[in-house]
């Protein structure tokens, strides 16, 4: 059934806000679980789609994957019969390349589809593709199939041409069983990277420099099963924060860790907003119309892409004018356009947009044209004078655990309605 959501601009945001566990680090997890041939417990899970898809893909692989209250899964791969992941059950999710790691590390084969999710541009996965080959795998793509087999993988030096995060998490998950020792340079250093790092060695991996731009990962011979709670999601977190900011709100933010959020906090006390951090909370206190700021997304611990529409959002109400610069994803500007709609000020040349503070939004049908663009439009429709109506919600609710219950809960009025 498609719905939509109602959102009646203009509230102040007062109160608090829990932050669920990180979409990106069980996309990730929920396929190393099957690197052991035992049962893993991951809790802290976010109740997301990506979530339950993967999920149900892996049960279609005969993994027994069930959740056993609504942040936790149980997997048990024992019975795994499968090393192959059609299209059916994969296209929804862009995360689904983890399988070919964790399926490579496994069996020493695996049969992936091109993997779905969320589009702007494209998203090469060569990287991914050169590190299989690197430890012994010979990968190729027919039928939009991805084929990776190997007679065994043996551990070597790779070095990533780019700093891509899905690479670097699937060459751990591919390695962690491997002979030998593998070492990724240029490695990425998101959050979930160290997370996932941390979940194969409470399972018996042997990895270590997860967090630096060096990994190095000794083979093991076989993984246990393990007990695992993810952490915090950055990017929900800093959603939250910015909304705070963009409706002149008092928001505390609880369930963070502050040190994953520091460029989003140092961009919003540039900002002038007040921001009170505690060990596993910030309270953003925003009065007054917010001073305009340049923005560039780049690699942890730049600034994320990830949160770079929402920033679009606050940045079309701040007072003067901004520039975003898109420094990881080739294409990353197609939903200004909806933005616009809601009468923001933007022009977009490239990886640049120009944005020109308004005093104020006005309420719009708009269309979520990916996960963070559909979070960033939520953000611009809270500061937006009267109604504005999102459609394509499948995008949002990918990644955003009952997105307009937190906010309500704070003080906005969004509906969400069937069409
Ligand atoms: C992950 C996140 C996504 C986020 C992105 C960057 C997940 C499930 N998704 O995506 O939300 O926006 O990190 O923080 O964690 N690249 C190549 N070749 C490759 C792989 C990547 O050229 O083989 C390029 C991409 O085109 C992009 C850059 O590297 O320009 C970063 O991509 P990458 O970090 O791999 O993104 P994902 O892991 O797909």
């Amino acid at each position: 059934m498609l719905e939509e959501l109602i959102v009646y601009g203009k509230r102040k945001l007062q109160g608090e806000v829990y932050v669920s566990g990180a979409k990106n680090a069980a996309v990730a997890m929920i396929p190393a679980a099957i690197l052991s041939n035992d049962i893993c417990y991951i809790e802290n899970l976010p109740y997301i789609d990506d979530v339950i898809s993967l999920s149900d893909t892996l049960n279609e692989m005969g993994v027994s994957c069930e959740f056993v209250d609504r942040h936790t899964l149980k997997i048990d791969s024992r019975n795994m019969n499968n090393f192959c992941a059609t299209y059916e059950a994969v296209k929804k999710i862009r995360a689904s390349y983890y399988l070919l790691g964790a399926l490579l590390g496994r069996y020493k084969k695996a049969e992936v589809a091109f993997p779905g999710g969320c589009n702007f541009g494209t998203r090469p996965i060569d990287q991914h593709i050169k590190g299989f080959t690197a430890l012994g795998a010979d990968v190729v793509v027919e039928h939009g199939m991805i084929k990776a087999r190997a007679d065994k993988l043996v551990g070597t030096k790779i070095y990533l041409d780019v700093v891509s995060v899905g690479a670097t998490i699937n060459i751990m998950l591919a390695a962690v069983l491997a002979e030998g020792t593998t070492i990724i340079e240029n490695a990425a250093k998101e959050p979930h990277v160290v997370d996932t790092a941390n979940f194969l060695n409470s399972m018996g991996a042997k990895v270590k420099g997860a967090g630096t731009d060096v990994i190095r990962i000794v083979g093991v011979k076989e993984l246990s099963g393990a007990n695992y709670m993810i952490i915090p999601d950055q990017i929900e977190a800093g959603t939250y924060m910015i909304a705070g900011a963009i409706t002149g709100g008092d928001v505390t933010v609880h369930n963070l860790i502050p040190k994953h959020m520091e460029s989003i906090s140092a961009k919003l006390l540039e900002m002038g907003v007040d921001l009170d951090v505690g060990d596993d909370y910030i309270r953003v206190i925003a009065k007054d119309r917010l001073k305009a700021v340049n923005v560039k997304t780049l690699p942890y611990p730049g600034f994320p892409t990830d949160l770079q529409p929402q920033m679009s959002a606050l940045l079309s109400v701040a007072d003067g004018t901004s520039i975003i610069t898109e420094g990881v994803w080739e294409n990353r500007f197609q939903y200004i356009d909806e933005l616009k709609r809601l009468g923001a000020d933007i022009k977009v040349e490239g990886r640049v947009a120009v944005i020109k503070g308004m005093k104020s939004l006005s309420g719009a049908q708009v269309c979520a044209t990916d996960l963070r663009a559909g979070a960033g439009l939520v953000l611009a429709a809270l500061a937006a004078e009267g109604k504005t109506t999102i459609t394509n919600l499948q995008y949002i609710d990918r990644g955003y655990e009952e997105i307009e219950k937190k906010l309500n809960a704070m003080g906005a009025e969004i509906v969400r309605v069937k069409k």
